[in-house]
């Protein structure tokens, strides 16, 4: 199914490496009724251990139009007014991030997105390694891109989500400065040439972190946020792949008091964005559960979101994916080859059991991503060990559905 059916305008084409995903905005559209509340019941039934979800926690009204950083700003942001980490981002002057990246050299081009180049750099006051995304001068999305992540970044303190030092604002140029993530994006490990690096274990640690970040966003912080943007490209790793959720730009604070959903505009990537929000701009955090569910399907199966090259039935990875979990068996055939027969088998079930009910069509039937994180640090407590017997053969595991 076309995930944007009335898209008139796709804005953006990320332009960085192997992909040729599209990053849509639409009609500027507003939906006004707010959803009734029935959006919070679903659980993971990974076999033995069902976990129950617990109702949405809901706070007070909130402006269907508004974005994460017009209210933060408001109520102070983060969880529960500790603020030790946050607010800390500085502004840079241009000369120092010419400075530091060496006039933005071709040579330190880490990639590209929508929002423009990212190059690697070194202040040179503190010797820290940073990247530097540079703003493309292409219209006003990209600057109200450029404030909400500048506000969101600066109000949220998460391991797994990436820090922001600060920005540069000089006439036209706009820049973000971030940590550096010295490995890179996901999506480089599991579609580029370093994709050999990442076993089972590691891909565990990623998917369970990022859902952490997620679990931040949604349940610790007041007022919650919705991400919105969740893909493999923008989750980032550190040191032993230690993952950080970046990229906040189009991120909104989520619904609050009786309301389920917020309405908005129809924006995310496509293969990642939940069907419902596609066709009638209502957004909820189960959007973001079902785009950490293909992502998780990603990790698991080493496939893209939208892959057009293959033949068009098999494009799109959860219409996919969908059918062929009917039948326990073909996990088998579905996991990447780059680690096949390299995980316990068990475990390799609860994960694409996760992923499944996290895409389901029906967002009352997705769990919470706190739900998740319970079901991914699980398998992270099992982990795989090369000695462990071969996987098809021996373990009995139970039917998915
Ligand atoms: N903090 C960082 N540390 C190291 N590399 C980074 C950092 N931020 C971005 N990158 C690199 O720059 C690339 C481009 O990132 P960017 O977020 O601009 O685009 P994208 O995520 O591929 O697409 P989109 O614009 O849709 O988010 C990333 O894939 C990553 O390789
Ligand atoms: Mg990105």
């Amino acid at each position: 199914m076309n995930c944007f059916p009335w898209v008139k305008d796709s804005s953006k084409k990320t332009k960085n490496n192997n992909n040729n995903k599209m990053k849509y905005k639409t009609l500027d559209q507003n939906y006004d009724q707010p959803g009734s509340n029935n959006d919070n019941d679903a659980k993971i039934d990974t076999e033995d251990d069902a976990v129950k979800v617990a109702p949405a926690k809901v706070d007070s009204k909130e402006d269907a139009e508004q974005s994460a950083v017009t209210k933060e700003s408001k109520v102070g942001g983060g969880v529960d007014g500790d603020n030790k980490e946050k607010g800390k981002s500085k502004s840079y002057k241009l000369s120092e991030l010419i400075d530091a990246s060496d006039n933005f050299n071709m040579e330190n081009f880490l990639g590209e997105g929508g929002f423009g180049k990212v190059f690697k750099g070194k202040l040179k006051d503190t010797g820290e390694l940073v990247a530097i995304k540079q703003m493309d001068s292409d219209g006003t999305q990209g600057i109200r891109e450029f404030v909400v992540e500048m506000m969101t970044l600066s109000l949220v303190a998460h391991p797994n989500l990436v820090k922001l030092f600060g920005y540069c604002a000089e006439g036209n140029q706009k820049l973000l400065v971030y940590e550096y993530m010295s490995l890179g994006s996901l999506e480089k490990h599991l579609y580029g040439p370093k994709r050999k690096g990442l076993d089972w274990n590691n891909r565990m640690k990623i998917a369970a972190g990022a859902a952490r970040g997620l679990e931040y966003l949604h349940d610790k912080m007041n007022p919650p946020i919705i991400y919105r943007d969740l893909k493999s490209s923008n989750i980032l790793l550190g040191e032993n792949y230690h993952p950080k959720l970046s990229d906040f730009g189009l991120a909104k604070v989520g619904p609050t008091g009786t309301n389920t959903h917020v309405s908005t505009r129809v924006m995310g990537t496509e293969g990642y964005c939940a069907p419902e929000y596609a066709m009638t701009g209502q957004l909820t955090f189960k959007s973001d559960v079902y785009s950490f569910g293909v992502f998780l399907l990603e990790i698991l199966t080493g496939r893209e979101a939208i892959d057009h090259r293959r033949p068009s039935k098999d494009q799109n990875l959860v219409d996919w994916a969908r059918p062929l979990l009917r039948d326990r068996k073909n996990i088998y055939h579905m996991v990447d080859p780059e680690i096949q027969g390299q995980y316990p088998a068990k475990q390799l079930y609860r994960a694409f059991a996760t992923a499944l009910i996290c895409v389901q069509e029906q967002p009352s039937t997705r769990p919470r991503v706190s739900e998740v994180v319970k079901a991914l640090d699980h398998i992270v407590s099992q982990p795989y060990y090369p000695q462990s017997p071969p996987a098809q053969s021996t373990t009995e595991i139970p039917v998915i559905s």
